[in-house]
């Protein structure tokens, strides 16, 4: 595999404190796996990360599993884990895959982009996410909360269980499309939106090829995959539809807006400081609106859905929340800016929740050089594993790992046991972790904050058990929650 970066020097080569390496990826410990396919076999299509947890916990914190004849590295120490995501972009890519397949979608992005490309597209675009422009798109984050608390009242009339994943990824992209691009889809109003279904087309058919282990759809035409290029293909003319209508208004005419208003708009206008001449072209801009939709939208529902799980089987969480939700809010129904900062329990009820039940618990990464990861020699091409959820999960980092004790992220936890907040990598770490993080935490506490002003909530069957499931993200599977509503929220 050719390096795709220029070589960088001997310190970034090897990780932090590292000797020599004593070790080859052909010295770790792993499963045996079958001739030709390795470990392939054992990946069941939606719960691969539960397996790459099965084998942590056999083999240990380096161990290595065969994708056909390929040895692929697997992380899960704490400072291991930071360092290789650190050593990015030079030493470390995302798996080319996740490139390759964005290419043939013309959709090269801040998440799937690398090297070069990479370093000015998040120049220019990790401004556009900061806590001021976040802020700026509150108003329609709390209009579309208070269309989902509308949605939940009626269940709640009606008595109905919920499967609030399906309301809650209708909410978020609803959420999601407002603020990319000025479009409030209002999926959660139940109005058919074809874009919608595209969006949905075209999330699917991207994960399908990633995760496929040879590129089919060069040679074959499904079904599916016809139905995912004619999707792209509309979702393409769409935003590069809604560019040039922005780049007409913002550049000119009484219409003018005082300050761009979507992310769009943001993209389009955004100018990296040092060098004013370096901009985003109508292509990334696209790439990247659809990125945000791609990378903002599963992961935020899923969150949220794992939070309700979690305030459902867990009473006293939910009434020390719902305390804390009356006494900030006082008669209010959706916090405000000002309140959603000042929920600091549901704060750490998300907290733990991410650590628990992290939306995307591992990272696929490759190296771009022959490097060292602790004490073992990695070629250039390998495959390298984070296991970013198991992190969280060490008892030397956090202690009573598997216990939901949200009051540990306060300090209220027993001082014996270990807390190491920068070991809970639900965001990533180094120079690519998660630029979206402050909407997402924004967006969770005002919906949660929603939810236990109006609502008690509880699991709608005790006996069925709610499994985790990889889809795009990782997904609460048969969580239905049945909502009652409050006696002041009633009033
Ligand atoms: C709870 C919700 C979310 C979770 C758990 C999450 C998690 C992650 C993770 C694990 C990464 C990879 C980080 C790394 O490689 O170190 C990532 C990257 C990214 N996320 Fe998020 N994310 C969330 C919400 C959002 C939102 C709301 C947006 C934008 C609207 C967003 C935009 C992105 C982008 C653009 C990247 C790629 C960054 C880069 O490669 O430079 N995410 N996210």
């Amino acid at each position: 595999m050719k390096p795709t970066c220029p070589a960088p020097d001997e310190t970034t080569r090897r990780s932090a404190g590292a000797a020599r390496p004593r070790r080859t990826l052909a010295d770790l410990p792993g499963p045996r796996g079958l001739p030709v396919i390795g470990n392939l076999h054992e990946l069941h299509a939606d719960r691969w990360h539960l397996e790459f947890e099965r084998w942590w916990r056999a083999f240990g914190d380096v161990f290595v599993v065969r994708m056909g004849r390929q040895p692929i590295l697997v992380v899960a120490e704490g400072e291991l884990v930071r360092d290789v995501l650190q050593r990015r972009p030079a030493v470390f890519r995302r798996t080319r895959a996740i490139e390759d397949v964005s290419r043939e979608a013309d959709m090269v992005g801040l998440f799937s982009a690398d090297g070069e490309a990479w370093r000015k597209q998040r120049q220019l675009i990790n401004p556009t996410l900061h806590a001021r422009h976040v802020e700026g798109f509150f108003p329609s984050i709390c209009e579309i909360t208070g269309r989902l608390r509308d949605l939940w009242s009626r269940a709640a009339d009606e008595r109905a269980a919920r499967d609030v994943l399906g309301d809650l990824m209708r909410y978020s992209v609803d959420v999601t499309s407002t603020i990319a691009f000025g479009r409030d889809l209002n999926t959660l109003g139940g109005g058919p939106d074809a874009l919608q279904e595209h969006l949905q087309r075209v999330f699917l058919g991207l994960n399908r090829r990633i995760l496929a282990p040879l590129p089919y759809w060069r040679y074959l035409g499904l079904p599916a995959d016809r139905a995912y290029d004619r999707a792209l293909l509309a979702v393409k003319r769409l935003i590069f539809e809604l560019v040039a209508a922005a780049r007409r208004e913002l550049e000119g005419g009484a219409a003018r807006p005082a300050r761009p208003r979507t992310l769009l708009e943001l993209m389009i206008v955004a100018r990296d400081g040092e060098d004013p001449r370096a901009h985003l072209s109508d292509a990334e801009v696209y790439a990247n609106v659809l990125t945000m939709l791609l990378a903002g939208e599963d992961t935020t529902a899923n969150t949220l859905a794992w939070i309700l799980y979690y305030l459902a089987s867990r009473p006293d969480v939910q009434a020390r929340a719902r305390e804390e939700a009356d006494r900030v809010l006082g008669g209010g129904l959706i916090p405000t800016l000002e309140q959603s900062k000042r929920l600091e329990y549901t704060g750490a009820v998300t907290q733990e929740t991410l650590r628990l039940r992290s939306a995307a618990p591992l990272l696929y990464l490759e190296a771009n050089h022959d490097t060292v990861v602790g004490d073992v020699a990695v070629p250039a091409g390998a495959g390298v594993v984070v296991l970013t959820r198991a992190t969280g999960r060490k008892p030397e980092y956090f202690g009573d790992p598997e216990s939901f004790r949200p009051e540990r992220w306060l300090g209220g936890a027993s001082p014996m046991l270990p807390h190491e907040p920068r070991m809970a990598l639900a965001f990533g770490s180094g120079p690519r972790v998660c630029p979206g993080r402050s909407m997402a935490l924004l967006e969770c506490a005002v919906t949660v904050g929603m939810v236990l002003r109006s609502f008690t909530v509880q699991l709608a069957d005790h006996t069925a058990p709610v499994r985790e499931r990889m889809a795009f993200a990782m997904q609460p599977e048969g969580l239905r929650i049945r909502f009652t509503k409050r006696a002041r929220a009633r009033a």
